[in-house]
């Protein structure tokens, strides 16, 4: 073993630890749900991306079955090489018609949606603009293109605007993205005018719609539903690891740009297709969610009262205008303490601290799901309520 890179790794993580800024995993004992066992504990889980409560749902895990009984556990190889399963080309059809958009591709996370695509349509010479609170995925997806990178403030068309006027005489491809809802505060972009600003100024847009799927529009149908925007958004990208419960991301948009990433997105070209028994539950949540909307209903009243709650106690839920619940608490140490304090009185929610969130914006990100019970969010609120008296941020 190479003695340098040891040390190099070892005297990193002394410092991340000194900073309160190292992670620590969890194990899981149990299925996720509303409730689960953690690390042996049973706990309240405030952590999970699980919106709808999809991962146990019977009749998705059946769909999951029924698609590893027809086409086995794996894929076999990229899809240029080895081709879709016919699951994979019904899911994109149909989530196509859920989206309300011409073409699907479906990639294997959405990690690899962003970092796939972004590099594909822009080079070096190209601009591109991004919200300043973009998602890791998309900026690394730009950093890989090579093309100019130039930030705007956060959820702001005049600042985007401004930037765009400065680059006007650049002759390069212009491409504005975004995050739909951002998934450290819980905000939501103002989509209609950020692309009426880049329509202005002959820009492309795209928007990742991680935390809008199954979360906003009719039916969950997602940000360009929630603002009515189909057909006006050049490249929608979405992952099926939260609401959907599983594991896969894709991208929506027109048939030429389809047809494009499936010759040019290197994350399509050089890694294997999704697991058919991801693809299985894809097209059953699609089915669950066409056929009723109340989960999502479920979703946002569990928000709302769990929101009124925190606050109704005290606590600074930040701008978060969706089911990404942050609970301000500023210092990294305390935060993960809280965090600490909370699982020890049975409640399971992350605090995430620098370099994630802003130095002095160090938080607690509660995730709702429209499977909570109405008890456990009062358990975990008086839960909250007491480790945050003992810890001194809030008054006793
Ligand atoms: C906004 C956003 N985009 C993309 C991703 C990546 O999705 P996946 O887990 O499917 O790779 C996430 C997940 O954290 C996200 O929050």
């Amino acid at each position: 073993m190479n003695a340098r890179l040891q040390e190099e790794m070892a005297a990193e993580l002394g410092r991340l630890e000194r900073e309160g800024l190292s992670l620590r995993i969890r194990t899981l004992d149990s299925e996720q749900g509303p409730v689960c066992t953690v690390d042996g504990k049973h706990v309240v889980n405030l952590a999970a991306n699980n919106y709808l409560g999809i991962i146990g749902r019977k009749d998705v895990k059946e769909a999951a079955k029924r698609a590893i009984d027809e086409f086995g556990v794996g894929s076999g190889a990229v899809k240029t090489i080895m081709g879709n399963t016919r699951l994979i080309v019904e899911a994109e059809e149909k989530l196509a018609r859920f989206k309300g958009s011409d073409a699907v591709l479906m990639f294997q996370s959405g990690l690899m949606a962003n970092s796939g695509t972004i590099p594909a349509l822009v080079h070096e010479g190209d601009l591109i603009f991004s919200d300043e609170l973009n998602h890791a995925s998309i900026i690394d997806g730009c950093r890989l293109s090579k093309a100019s990178i130039v930030p705007y403030k956060h959820c702001d068309p005049k600042d985007l605007e401004e930037k765009l006027v400065e680059r006007r005489e650049e002759s390069g491809l212009k491409l504005v993205v975004t995050d739909g809802v951002f998934s450290m505060d819980g905000d939501i972009a103002p989509l209609p005018a950020l692309v009426e600003v880049a329509r202005r100024h002959d820009a492309a847009t795209m928007v990742d719609d991680a935390h809008g799927e199954g979360v906003l529009g009719d039916h969950g149908r997602g940000i360009v539903n929630h603002f009515r925007l189909e057909g006006e958004i050049d490249v929608e990208v979405g992952t099926m690891s939260k609401a959907f419960g599983v594991v896969g991301g894709y991208v929506a948009g027109s048939r030429t740009l389809i047809e494009y990433l499936k010759n040019k997105a290197r994350t399509i070209l050089f890694s294997s297709t999704a697991t058919p028994a991801d693809v299985g539950a894809i097209l059953r949540v699609i089915d669950v969610l066409s056929e009723s909307d109340e989960l999502v209903r479920k979703l946002w009243d569990n928000t709302a009262y769990f929101k009124a709650q925190m606050r109704s106690h005290g606590f600074n839920t930040w701008r978060s205008e969706t089911p990404i619940t942050p609970i301000i608490v500023g210092d990294n140490k305390l935060a993960k303490e809280l965090s600490m304090r909370l699982f020890d009185r049975g409640v399971f929610a992350q605090s995430l601290g620098f370099p994630t969130v802003p130095r002095d914006l160090a938080r607690i990100r509660c995730m709702l799901c429209a499977m909570h019970t109405r008890e456990q969010l009062d358990f975990a609120a008086t839960m909250f309520r007491e480790a945050a008296v003992e810890l001194g941020i809030l008054r006793g």
